[in-house]
């Protein structure tokens, strides 16, 4: 009986090891990335001739909107040390460097009569620098960093939008596109217009729930569609490049597996965030979901809207020209929610009609051993990227997935175990994910460095480099994920058992720093350490019984 037990649990823990402590390598042909995005690192917010963006008005005219007051005006101040971010981008073995064109920088009031030279010019050092170096630049035309002159006019929610997003990209992709390969049109669309117009999280920061997000939406898949049949027609067999979007959500977890309502609460929530852009994008049919088109129409009509509902409506020609106008789908995601029905009475704290009424779910992220981040919408569930890819895969046809931002906040410091657990855990989901079936084909970390977390300001870092923000020149300095995520590429592998301790250059870096940077327990060290010594000691017995 002792026998059986014993071995039992050997046979467990050394399960547990073969999971956790293994090497799991990727496919081959596997790419490997790094992100950041123009706001949240240049700075230079008034260099040479560079237009206001939304971000830079909303900093200066309501930093109350911001968690610390701050602004990105220098930021990490990439717009001076670009030679240092391409060194660090080297130093992590990635193959391909994420990053985005700032609109005002290029057209500083967003239209093509003012046209930047010093703005073409530092992106145009900037590729080339990549190229130099063999890194593949991967652009984002547009995150989130729109001209301040186009949201006088209304921003997404003018129609005029679409023909002047269009004139941009012709532009920088006219420019740009001999040297870059890789594109995609905006980043997180569903952030674009549900944080920055029904709820005042994100610029331009309206409060004006269930109407303007909505006609946003309509707009840029529109801006999109046609940015993509522009470079189809008139660049891509010329540059032989690919273009797609970068969509993102959170995984959508029932409360409960066992009630078909949390299961259908959570189907519709996916549909509700992620298939509000994807859907007319990558589905058979193309157009927005059919239970947001029916929810939004029924609720429209219950609260006298009348016959139009609030979701505009595509017209059957609309609907063909969005539908397959990306190469790729790229997605960002981070963390899971639980849901279940609203049945709150139908409300359930949201203002009634709101983008979060009309989904018709309660959702949070209590009850669940997720360990907490740096951010607070922030738990780590690496099985939610499982279910994620695994659902966009049944639900989309099996496209070709690039992951195009993951990673973990923290509140600082150098000895960062938790982003290297992070990372591990999600890149072990990935892999799971790959076994089973789901093509995905390229992940980039987010992100590069420390940078500016828009609402949420300095406070929440998310960087594989730290940056003195106190220094200068910005100092940057590699934090422990950063050796853990370079070995990671390097090898094509994830290797549980490397953990290194803080090297003299990141102690010598630490000492500099403020308190938070001093060496945390390396805490996987210790696990794998007191497993091997249960293990040993099992044995022991189990020679004795
Ligand atoms: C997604 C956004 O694209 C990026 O700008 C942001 O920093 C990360 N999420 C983390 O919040």
């Amino acid at each position: 009986m002792w026998n059986w037990f014993i071995l039992m649990l050997i046979l467990f823990c050394m399960f547990y090891s073969s999971k956790s402590s293994s090497v799991r390598h990727f496919p081959s042909d596997f790419m490997w990335g790094v992100g950041s995005s123009a706001y949240q690192i240049e700075g230079g917010w008034n260099a040479d001739d560079k237009g206001e963006s939304i971000w830079d008005y909303l900093t200066h005219n309501r930093p109350d909107k911001i968690d610390d007051h701050t602004n990105g005006d220098i930021t990490a101040d990439s717009y001076h040390q670009w030679r240092r971010d391409v060194q660090m981008v080297r130093e992590l073995h990635v193959s391909t460097y994420r990053f985005s064109l700032s609109w005002p920088r290029i057209l500083p009031n967003g239209y093509m009569n003012h046209v930047s030279n010093a703005g073409i010019k530092y992106y145009s050092n900037l590729i080339d620098e990549l190229l130099k170096y063999n890194i593949t630049p991967m652009v984002t035309i547009f995150h989130w960093d729109l001209p301040q002159r186009l949201q006088e006019l209304g921003g997404w929610t003018n129609p005029e939008i679409i023909p002047l997003f269009k004139d941009y990209a012709r532009l920088v992709l006219e420019l740009f596109g001999d040297r870059v390969k890789t594109w995609t049109t905006i980043n997180e669309p569903w952030h674009i217009c549900e944080h920055g117009y029904d709820v005042e999280y994100n610029a331009p920061s309206y409060n004006f729930p269930g109407i303007p997000a909505y006609l946003c939406g309509h707009n840029l898949l529109k801006a999109h569609a046609e940015v993509v049949h522009m470079y189809r027609a008139e660049f891509q067999q010329r540059q032989g490049g690919r273009i797609g979007i970068t969509v993102d959500t959170s995984w959508q977890e029932p409360r409960n597996r066992n009630n078909p309502d949390d299961l259908e609460a959570s189907e519709r929530t996916m549909q509700f965030y992620l298939g509000w852009f994807a859907h007319p994008i990558f589905s058979r049919h193309g157009n927005y979901p059919k239970v947001m088109i029916e929810r939004i129409r029924n609720l429209s009509k219950q609260q006298g809207f009348g016959e139009r509902s609030r979701l505009p409506e595509f017209t059957t020609e609309e609907i063909h020209r969005i539908r397959g106008t990306s190469d790729f789908f790229g997605i960002n995601s981070y963390t899971s929610f639980l849901v279940s029905p609203n049945d709150h009475n139908n409300s359930a704290g949201f203002p009634i009609p709101s983008y979060n009424h009309d989904v018709g779910v309660v959702f949070d992220q209590n009850g669940v051993d997720w360990p907490s981040s740096g951010s607070e919408w922030l738990r780590v569930d690496p099985k939610g990227m499982y279910h994620l890819l695994k659902w966009i895969h049944r639900e989309y046809n099996a496209p070709m997935i690039i992951i195009t931002e993951n990673g973990v906040s923290d509140r600082g410091g150098l000895a960062d175990y938790a982003r290297v657990d992070y990372y591990n855990l999600y890149l072990s989901a990935v892999l799971d994910a790959i076994e089973d079936g789901v093509n995905v084909r390229g992940y980039i970390s987010w992100s590069l460095m420390d940078s500016y977390e828009w609402k949420a300001g300095y406070r929440e870092k998310f960087g594989l480099y730290h940056v003195d923000f106190n220094s200068p020149q910005r100092t940057r300095t590699p934090k422990i994920s950063a050796r853990v995520y370079a070995n990671i590429c390097k090898t094509n592998a994830i290797d549980w058992s490397y953990r290194p301790e803080l090297n003299e250059q990141q102690l010598q870096a630490a000492a500099r720093l403020p308190a938070e940077s001093v060496a945390r327990t390396n805490s996987a060290a210790t696990l794998s350490w007191s497993c091997t010594l249960s293990l040993l000691l099992l044995l022991l017995l189990a020679r004795h019984c």
